[in-house]
């Protein structure tokens, strides 16, 4: 095991992948509405990155996932594979975006809200979208990788949801998937010591109910066993000199 610090060319490049991933989801927001299939959403992501972008949609043939991107919806947990199915009123979904530009690797996920959701599925998503944050706060040189996944499970068990344990962050560069594995449940002080350079994603999974998973038949798409809603909302993060930049921040972000 051992954690990749970037170089400062490689740097500049994994802030253009995570820019260009970014405006992925700031394209298609727009598009993720009542009565759209996830295979259109797919359609329209892989056309503008391989022909806007000139970019390269990282999970298309990726250990064999056949679409260009992740699309997972109420109980899904990650991994969807984009279909012929019609998003309905109510449904939550994450759409989970990784580009690659020039070689480095710029991975994000939000959720949207579909037509006219619960008021329990909202707080779901927007509990989730905390947790991100909160582990975003955590980096800084010195700080260990335990540090995030105390806060993030700390804030989901306060709010009565359990933290998906099978899936974590992980170290991006070159590779789609490298070291460390970053968990969204822990200890502070347990882990690797964060130092500048380092670039990993943060990616918190939150279930409604319990925290355990299935994986369908399709070898892919991670569902809660119980058949709780899921949310998950990712960035990619730089470790700076003094705590991080967040790559794949959106306007809408800033
Ligand atoms: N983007 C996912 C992640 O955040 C990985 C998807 S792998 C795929 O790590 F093959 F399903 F695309
Ligand atoms: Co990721
Ligand atoms: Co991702």
């Amino acid at each position: 095991m051992s954690i990749v610090i970037k170089t400062a060319d490689e740097i500049e490049k994994m802030r253009i992948a995570g820019k260009l991933a970014a405006e992925v989801l700031e394209m298609i927001a727009p598009h993720v509405v009542v009565g759209v299939t996830t295979d259109e959403l797919d359609q329209i992501c892989h056309d503008y990155i391989v022909n806007v972008q000139q970019a390269i949609p990282a999970p298309l043939n990726y250990r064999g996932f056949p679409k260009s991107i992740c699309t997972s919806i109420n109980q899904q947990i990650c991994h969807g594979i984009p279909s012929d199915k019609k998003l309905k009123s109510g449904d939550i979904i994450n759409v989970d975006i990784t580009v690659i530009k020039d070689g480095y690797h710029g991975d994000t996920s939000q959720m949207f809200c579909v037509g006219d959701v619960t008021p329990h599925a909202k707080r779901l998503v927007e509990i989730t979208r905390q947790c991100l944050f909160l582990g975003i706060e955590q980096v800084k040189p010195g700080a260990h990788f335990g540090d995030i996944g105390h806060v993030i499970q700390v804030h989901a068990e306060s709010n009565r949801y359990s933290v998906v344990r099978e899936f974590c962050g992980h170290g991006i560069g070159k590779k789609f998937h490298e070291d460390p594995h970053v968990m969204h449940f822990g200890k502070r002080g347990e882990g690797a010591m964060m130092k500048p350079g380092m670039i990993f994603t943060i990616e918190p999974m939150i279930n409604l109910g319990k925290r355990h998973m299935k994986v369908l038949a399709d070898g892919w798409t991670a569902v809660t066993k119980d058949r709780s809603l899921s949310a998950q909302f990712e960035h990619t993060i730089l470790v700076t000199e003094t705590g991080y930049e967040i790559l794949t921040l959106r306007q809408e972000e800033q």
